[in-house]
């Protein structure tokens, strides 16, 4: 449902969750950043998953690796030498011709936009390209496009939703017909693209190094010293939470494939003969967590990837996919990897990374079972599984349409609005800010004093805040004594409202948000 896709992005540029990088100069495509309410969210899951991943097992420690990465552990890991995409070249853009001078070939479109752009952007689907080319006026630009355009769909050879436009100079081979350079093609055959982002160190800036492409491999790197430093036995887990940098050919659906993103993954060591039934017990444990933060177990489908389609030292793999209204797609991905990863390092490193069994005294390369999850997809998960848009009739038989975002209030990036009902009444809001200060030392509060109290509501609903407390003239014992110091409380999803002593709040509050 790209409508609702739209509402999503939306909502999450006004109110501050997400913002293109760089947008004042034009944004960096597939990077974002982060604005207050998505930091706090982001914060909010990652917190949960270290919490429920390290904190509350015996069997799992955590680490924070370097994103900086010696070219060693990614030549031995095979990243230098297998981690790429197909890509295709686009000899138009290559050759730098003027918009002017580009061709026109049967079931070529041609837009012509972008003044002011560094460099030729296209895209090609099916029989159908789009080239956006510099040094020529917007406006006119786009009714040459327009032009093209009908005239291409009155053919009816390409539906709208099959034409995109892909800000680069790369594109994916999906597998689409495509031109040949025979038949007026514009393309070049596909050829291998790395995807690591690379990056030159020291003085000189001989040394390369590469932003990881997966935190993964520090973990395998250090698992003999992690194992040595803390008395653990097999089977355990070393998780870490962090970025990854993958140069992706074709980044798309808002954030659900960026070149900078968060992964939260766990290495599993465990004996080869336990692999197996680890790797199901894995899926299980993070089906949970899913359906624990709120993606309900319907929308998860779990893809048992077959034989020849997995990695070739992947025993088994599944992916865990979730209902995005862009399609159902990859969350995570829980891998049973073998010995691979301890096997390569220790071969390249020289050094062994041989585990001794006290007990049964045998000595053996560890197993890995790796439950990897995307934490930007996570958070993306939840704020489409969370928004809602509700139809409230009023009395008058009024429609309206409440936007909300259902968090899991253990989610929600606030947790609860606090409200004096009278800006201008200074007792009320002496209260008010009271109750702010003694409730923001345990979870993010939002003081708001603006405009009618119903409309403060249903701004609180558009960002997901669980709870709203409202100081009003009963909380000053005017109209009713035994009311004194007792505040309202209204609820997000029900929207319906009771009453509180001030002195309960937090131990409400902390039993319902925590
Ligand atoms: N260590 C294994 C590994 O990295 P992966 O399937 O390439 O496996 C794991 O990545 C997870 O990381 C994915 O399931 C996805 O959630 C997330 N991820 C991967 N590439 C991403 C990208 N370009 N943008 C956002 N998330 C990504």
């Amino acid at each position: 449902d790209p409508a609702r896709m739209e509402k999503i992005v939306s909502l999450c540029k006004r109110r501050g969750f997400v913002f293109q990088a760089g947008e004042l100069y034009g944004g960096l495509n597939g990077v974002w950043d982060y604005g207050p309410l998505g930091a706090e969210l982001k914060r909010n899951l990652k917190d949960y998953w270290w919490r429920k991943t390290v904190q509350e097992r015996d069997d799992v420690l955590g680490m924070d690796g370097s994103i900086l990465t010696m070219e060693q552990v990614l030549v031995a890991s095979g990243h230098v030498g297998g981690f790429s995409d197909p890509m295709s070249d686009c000899l138009l853009s290559k050759a730098r011709l003027r918009a002017d001078q580009i061709p026109e070939q049967d079931g070529t479109v041609v837009w012509f936009t972008g003044a002011g752009h560094p460099a030729s952007e296209w895209s090609i689907q099916r029989e159908f390209a789009v080239l956006i080319a510099p040094g020529k006026e917007v406006g006119e630009a786009h009714k040459t496009a327009r032009k093209y355009y009908s005239e291409f769909l009155a053919n009816k050879q390409v539906s709208p939703k099959e034409i995109e436009l892909v800000e680069d100079r790369r594109e994916e081979v999906t597998g689409t017909t495509r031109f040949n350079p025979d038949n007026g093609s514009l393309l070049t055959e596909p050829r291998q693209f790395n995807l690591m982002l690379q990056t030159n160190f020291g003085a000189t800036g001989e040394q390369i190094a590469y932003l990881r492409p997966e935190t993964a491999q520090s973990i395998f790197v250090q698992y003999k010293n992690v194992l040595d430093s803390n008395r653990v036995k097999l089977p355990f887990g070393i998780a870490q939470v962090g970025k990854s940098f993958r140069n992706e050919i074709n980044p798309r659906n808002f954030t659900f494939r960026s070149r900078e993103f968060e992964q939260m993954e766990i290495e599993y060591f465990c004996h080869p003969d336990d692999g197996m039934r680890l790797t199901d017990e894995w899926l299980e444990t993070r089906l949970s967590f899913y359906e624990e933060i709120g993606i309900p177990r319907a929308k998860l489908h779990i893809n048992d990837i077959p034989d020849g389609e997995r990695a070739f030292y992947s025993k088994k793999t599944y992916d865990i996919e979730y209902e995005f209204p862009f399609g159902v797609q990859e969350l995570e991905g829980v891998a049973y990897r073998t010995d691979y990863d301890l096997g390569v390092h220790q071969k390249a490193a020289g050094k062994p990374l041989l585990y001794f069994d006290e007990e049964t005294k045998e000595k053996f390369l560890p197993h890995v079972v790796e439950p990897s999850a995307g934490c930007d997809r996570t958070v993306l998960a939840l704020i489409c599984e969370a928004f809602d848009e509700e139809t409230l009739t009023d009395d008058k038989d009024k429609e309206d349409v409440r936007t909300v975002l259902r968090f899991k209030p253990a989610l929600a990036p606030v947790k609860v609005g606090i409200f004096p009902l009278l800006k201008k009444n200074e007792e009320q809001v002496r209260i008010a800010k009271e109750i702010q200060k003694s409730l923001q030392k345990w979870m993010t509060v939002s003081y708001d004093d603006g405009g009618a109290v119903g409309r403060r509501y249903r701004r609180q609903d558009e960002v997901g805040t669980p709870f709203c407390i409202t100081v009003d003239f009963e909380t000053l014992g005017e109209e009713n004594a035994d009311l004194k110091d007792t505040v309202t409380i209204r609820h997000r999803d029900s929207m319906e409202q009771e009453r509180l002593p001030i002195s309960g709040l937090l131990a409400w509050l902390l039993e319902r948000v925590r």
